[in-house]
């Protein structure tokens, strides 16, 4: 396995955000993460990459046992996180904003290449690399976010809402290229409200409810699931 986590349990103050809740993904895999407004979807990404401290449970990256390690460490291994909202430096331009996921790829091909594949799954933002990212549109400023992300070069992507509040033709373009970059041997861990189209694209998936996994499988299993179709593929949720 690439990411195993175990029985994490993470709490804000009084509030159980996470109840026991276990998730792996394998090498080159894409997995779906879908669950409710509220279920601990956030929560579970920003604690694998290091942003919120677990009160119990295991993880581990690579077969290593990373519950110690900074997010920094953690992105040193290949664990990149794109955050929901983006949070790119709107100041900087498009190129900086990129430049800033690969600050620590020494080798000047591999950064070259980076750099390709961002422009040939984004082309839109062949146009905007000298633009602020604070200018740019909710679609363009995702397409940067997750090119940042790719910079690095991770083993796995971890990704937060990356369609959310996207223009129809935008969420194509940006499943589509969740799907490329998979094709190149990255592993992904897909949070999303579109969870029709996160089942189509992952191999697996995880059903998260007031912190707690309460189903889990094959795509289409979940896709045929009549308790997922209810709640998650029928209404507010449907893509
Ligand atoms: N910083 C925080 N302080 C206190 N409570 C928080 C904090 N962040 C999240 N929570 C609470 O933890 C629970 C899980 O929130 P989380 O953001 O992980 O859910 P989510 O599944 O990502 O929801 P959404 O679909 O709305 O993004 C919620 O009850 C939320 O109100
Ligand atoms: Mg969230």
């Amino acid at each position: 396995m690439l990411l195993e986590v175990t029985d994490l349990w993470v709490s804000y103050g009084r509030l159980d955000a996470l109840r026991g809740v276990s998730v792996d993904v394998d090498e080159k895999e894409v997995v779906a993460l879908i669950g409710s407004n509220g279920a601990g979807k956030t929560t579970l990404l920003r604690t694998i990459s290091g942003l919120c401290s677990p009160r119990a449970g295991t993880m581990h990256f690579r077969g290593q046992d990373m519950s110690m390690l900074s997010p920094d460490q953690r992105v040193a291994l290949g664990l990149v996180h794109v955050p929901e909202g983006r949070h790119l430096f709107p100041g900087l331009s498009v190129r900086e904003n990129l430049e800033l996921g690969a600050h620590r790829v020494r080798d000047a091909g591999l950064r070259r290449k980076g750099w390709e594949l961002v422009m040939d799954l984004f082309p839109p933002l062949t146009k905007l690399v000298d633009i602020a990212a604070g200018l740019l549109s909710g679609g363009e400023q995702q397409m940067v976010a997750i090119g940042r992300g790719l910079m690095g070069h991770p083993r796995l992507l971890v990704m937060d809402e990356p369609s959310l509040g996207l223009a129809p033709l935008v969420v194509e373009t940006v499943f589509h290229a969740i799907e490329t970059i998979n094709q190149t041997g990255m592993a992904i861990l897909l949070v999303e409200q579109n969870a029709t189209k996160a089942l189509e694209l992952a191999t697996r998936g995880y059903v998260l409810d007031l912190g707690q996994v309460i189903e889990k499988g094959d795509s289409a299993s979940l896709l045929g699931s009549p308790r997922v179709a209810e709640a998650y593929l029928g209404g507010v949720l449907a893509g």
